[in-house]
């Protein structure tokens, strides 16, 4: 299988060296081009034009900042996505996700949702968690393939669900930070202080 990798930055730049370990093909598109160089002498094939990524792969991973970078990377150019799939890895909302899965199948391609718990330490040791939304024949059908970057990949529900759960958990360690943040600085303001004193 041919796999086409749409941004190396942080994450995308390890997960398209996991899938260069696992022996896959992969086609390496990234807006900064020199970002995606030393993924060459790793064996990668890199490209200046994410529509010649797309074209030349069975499936397209994006992994990219947001809603105007996914949309960038997979509509800025005139692409058919015709027998295509595209697994939409990065965080985005969920009304943003089904807007991306609308235009993908208009144009004759599949698309699945796939955002991930972990970070850049998880990646090379294939312990992202990755959530998908799509149907259960798409997960049953790409689940072998997210397991190259996970040891657990589940089925949340139709698309926008799994971009529902991931920003619910972005939130509730958002939550956990700031309220860690907040008994912190009262902890100094006021316990340290009496110490002092
Ligand atoms: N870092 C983490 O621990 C982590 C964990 C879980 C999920 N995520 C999610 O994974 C995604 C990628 O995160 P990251 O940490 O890899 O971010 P990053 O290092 O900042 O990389 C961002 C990528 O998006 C590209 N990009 C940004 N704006 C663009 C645009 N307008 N058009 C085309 N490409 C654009 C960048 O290209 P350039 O190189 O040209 O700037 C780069 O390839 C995000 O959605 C993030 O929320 C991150």
């Amino acid at each position: 299988m041919k796999v086409a990798f749409l941004g190396t930055g942080l994450m995308g730049g390890l997960m398209v060296q996991r899938l260069l370990e696992k022996g896959f093909d992969v086609t390496v598109y990234n807006r900064t081009a020199s970002k995606a160089d030393s993924l060459k002498s790793k064996g990668a094939v890199v490209v200046s034009k994410s529509s010649d990524a797309i074209a030349s792969c069975d499936v397209t991973i994006v992994m990219v900042a947001d809603f105007n970078a996914v949309s960038a990377v997979l509509f800025n150019e005139e692409v058919s996505f015709k027998n295509k799939t595209v697994i939409q890895m990065s965080t985005i909302g969920p009304s943003e996700s089904q807007t991306v899965q609308k235009r993908v199948e208009q144009s004759g391609g599949e698309y699945l949702e796939a955002p991930v718990l972990g970070g850049v330490a998880q990646i090379p040791v294939g312990q992202l968690i990755p959530m998908v939304g799509g149907t259960a024949e798409q997960f049953n059908k790409w689940k072998k393939f997210l397991e190259n970057f996970a040891e657990s990949v589940y089925y949340i529900g139709p698309v926008g669900k799994a971009a529902s759960a991931k920003l619910a958990c972005n939130q509730l360690i958002a939550t956990m930070v700031s309220s860690f943040a907040m008994s912190l600085g009262m902890f100094n303001r006021k316990v340290l202080t009496l110490k002092r004193l």
